[in-house]
């Protein structure tokens, strides 16, 4: 098949293109309107068709046959365990629980908040929600109990599914009393806290509102998917934005079971009965995406992995998994493959195992810097496919579709849209750039399938953040150019928004923990080069004047207090203090300016700048405080 004629087909034809996909899937009601608006005069797909993820993922596999094939190989080298759970098993354990969330009162259109590490009743949660048309949130294990009660209080779940405690490396995380303090924290309360006990001896505090996880599913009887509407809400997925309160991005259900399924097999070039592992967590998007959802619509067998790329227990773990399981089609960060490469720059451990299994290897989630694809590529020997997209997206923008033909690599570009994302790079004033100038990346509308619906309670914010800014297109938040070949090369977020070791944050939200702080007069946080992770955050304080307090203590002080608002996850542990910040005339802090200064680049003074003067000031305080930009 060609590149071209697919993609422009579905251009030019996104109807007709998108009905035929959407035949690949059962429907309990097959779709008569393929593409429809919706009141708010936004897009949407399939709207009168009908189905379920949860039928989608299982129920429909077992139906044809291949009950006793792995769905989930969970692997877990933090805690020794290795376990396979076939389809059948899947279904026994996702309808009972199913079960048990009804008999608790839960039913179509409430929330659900799922706070728990990459064990397999994560995943059971999830399916266990969408089966019976619950709305589930998951939250991303890192992010601390303040995080958790903001995300309570605009979802208000009626249940908190989470377990007694995670695993980091060897540290064991505190779920459920993280659980107990962000429901002390929300105004919202939850009438219940579904707990499952991994029994690692982790302190499990009791409280009125607790559920045993496992004397639920054990006394609840298996109950059918339900039916629902395409455009019912599967989930809510929060993610960071410019200012500090995370936005709800809203996922539908026929448009996503679509577009996921669509996605295995042309972009990954994934075949059913495959193994496919994608080395995130299921509180990211790629989570949602290729851990749970498109590898089960797809009857892939998928691996979930509780550990990291080194340290549990070396740096050969990744590959490990590879052999052992056959995995046939890898997804994991950029960051991840800089971790095990500085622990093994000449690949050794890659050469310990059988690797011959590994079709492709993905790389997402930040920017892919050309050392890294080319190391990747020259000790696994297979084609390494750098492929952009977001929370918002739910599924790959840009990419080498593989399952349609494989084309040449341009290293730093993550090649060309796929089919259905008419991808735009617009100048400042919306006209389209040409000549490899540089501009912001957007997708004339109407989005494909499976993209983001709106943001939870707040459609205000959907239209002014991703819709007004460029009418007709979704503005993605990132920078880029296309080059004379129509490669595509994202350059960055244009916004406030950071990536750290494939984690997105936000710096405005560590800057309104910071500025928070008693001592401080005013501050910055933005996020400067890291060689590991890509990005790390930095903070400027000015402190106020006459402070008798030990200025080392401060800091430190508000380094514990990010971890403790925001979570480790932010990986924020550098504050330097300065005289004074570069502002505009107006006061607005020149961040832009800071960071380039910090990353070495090369800048301009603009010449709004209220005293250049400054710049040197801040130059002498990076320099003294050695604080580690450019290293881990
Ligand atoms: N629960 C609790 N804490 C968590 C956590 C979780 N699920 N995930 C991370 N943390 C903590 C870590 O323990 C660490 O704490 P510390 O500061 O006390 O050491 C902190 O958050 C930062 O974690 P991380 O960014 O993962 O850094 P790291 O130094 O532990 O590991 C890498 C570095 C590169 C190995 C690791 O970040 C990695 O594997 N990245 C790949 C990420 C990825 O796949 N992202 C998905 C997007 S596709
Ligand atoms: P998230 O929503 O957490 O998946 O983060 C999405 C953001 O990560 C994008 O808006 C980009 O800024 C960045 N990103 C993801 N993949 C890539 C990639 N392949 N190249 C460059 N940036 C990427």
């Amino acid at each position: 098949m060609n590149y071209q004629d697919f993609y422009k087909n579905s251009i030019d034809n996104p109807q007709d293109f998108w009905k035929e996909q959407s035949e690949e899937l059962d429907w309990f009601v097959k779709p008569s309107k393929i593409l429809s608006n919706t009141k708010d005069g936004y897009h949407q797909w399939f709207e009168d068709g009908e189905t379920n993820l949860s039928y989608l993922c299982i129920d429909k596999h077992i139906k044809d046959g291949f009950g006793h094939q792995n769905a989930i190989i969970y692997d877990s080298p933090v805690t020794n365990t290795k376990q396979k759970i076939t389809y059948h098993e899947l279904y026994d354990q996702v309808s009972k629980l199913a079960g048990g969330l009804q008999s608790l009162g839960l039913q179509k259109g409430d929330t659900v908040i799922i706070y728990m590490p990459m064990i397999p009743q994560a995943v059971f949660a999830m399916l266990a929600c969408v089966r019976i048309g619950v709305i589930h949130s998951v939250v991303f294990g890192g992010f601390a109990p303040h995080e958790l009660a903001i995300r309570i209080d605009d979802c208000k779940p009626k249940a908190v599914i989470t377990a007694s405690s995670g695993i980091e490396i060897d540290r064991i995380i505190p779920y459920k009393p993280f659980v107990d303090e962000a429901i002390n924290q929300a105004s919202h309360k939850p009438k219940n806290v579904i707990v499952f006990n991994r029994h690692l001896k982790a302190d499990i505090p009791k409280k009125n509102y607790d559920i045993d996880y496992t004397e639920l599913v054990n006394s609840s009887k298996s109950v059918p998917a339900i039916s629902v509407e395409s455009t019912h809400p599967s989930y809510i997925l929060y993610t960071s934005g410019t200012t500090g309160t995370p936005k709800g991005i809203i996922r539908d259900t026929g448009g996503y079971a679509t577009a996921l399924k669509f996605s295995m097999r042309y972009v990954y070039g994934v075949n059913p009965g495959d193994v496919f592992w994608a080395a995130s967590d299921v509180g990211w998007v790629v989570g949602h995406s290729y851990i749970v959802y498109a590898p089960l619509i797809n009857r892939n067998t998928t691996i979930l992995f509780e550990g990291k790329p080194i340290r549990t227990p070396d740096a050969s773990t990744f590959w490990r998994v590879i052999s052992e399981h056959s995995v046939n089609v890898m997804f994991t960060a950029p960051t991840a493959i800089r971790a095990i490469k500085k622990e093994d720059p000449h690949g050794r451990f890659i050469k310990q195992f059988d690797l011959s299994c590994l079709k492709y290897q993905f790389l997402a989630g930040e920017r892919c810097d050309v050392a890294t694809l080319q190391w990747t590529q020259t000790h696994l020997n297979v084609p390494v496919i750098d492929h952009w997209w977001q929370t918002e997206s739910g599924w790959p923008m840009l990419a080498n579709m593989v399952g349609v033909a494989q084309e040449d690599v341009k290293p730093g570009s993550a090649t060309f849209p796929v089919c259905g994302y008419d991808i735009r790079i617009l100048s400042e004033d919306g006209e389209e750039t040409t000549n490899s100038a540089e501009g912001y990346v957007a997708v004339k509308l109407p989005l494909p399938p499976g993209t983001l619906m709106s943001l939870w309670g707040n459609p205000e914010r959907f239209k002014k953040g991703y819709l007004d800014r460029f009418p007709g297109y979704y503005f993605s938040g990132d920078g880029g150019y296309q080059d004379e070949d129509g490669y595509i090369f994202i350059t960055g977020r244009v916004d406030d928004v950071i990536n750290v070791a494939g984690h997105r944050l936000s710096t405005a939200e560590m800057e309104e923990v910071v500025a928070a702080h008693a001592a401080v007069a005013e501050c910055a946080v933005f996020g400067v080069h890291c060689d590991l992770k890509g990005q790390k955050p930095l903070g400027l304080i000015v402190l106020k004047s006459e402070l008798d307090q030990d200025v080392s203590n401060i800091q430190k002080d508000i380094i514990k207090r990010v971890r403790h608002e925001i979570g480790a996850v932010a990986s924020f542990k550098d504050v330097l203090v300065v005289e004074r910040l570069p502002k505009t005339r107006s006061g607005k802090i020149l961040r832009k300016l800071l960071r380039n200064i910090a990353d070495e680049l090369n800048y301009n003074i603009p010449s709004t700048i209220d005293d250049p003067n400054i710049i040197e000031e801040i130059k002498v305080v990076y320099q003294n405080h050695q604080i580690g930009i450019h290293k881990n």
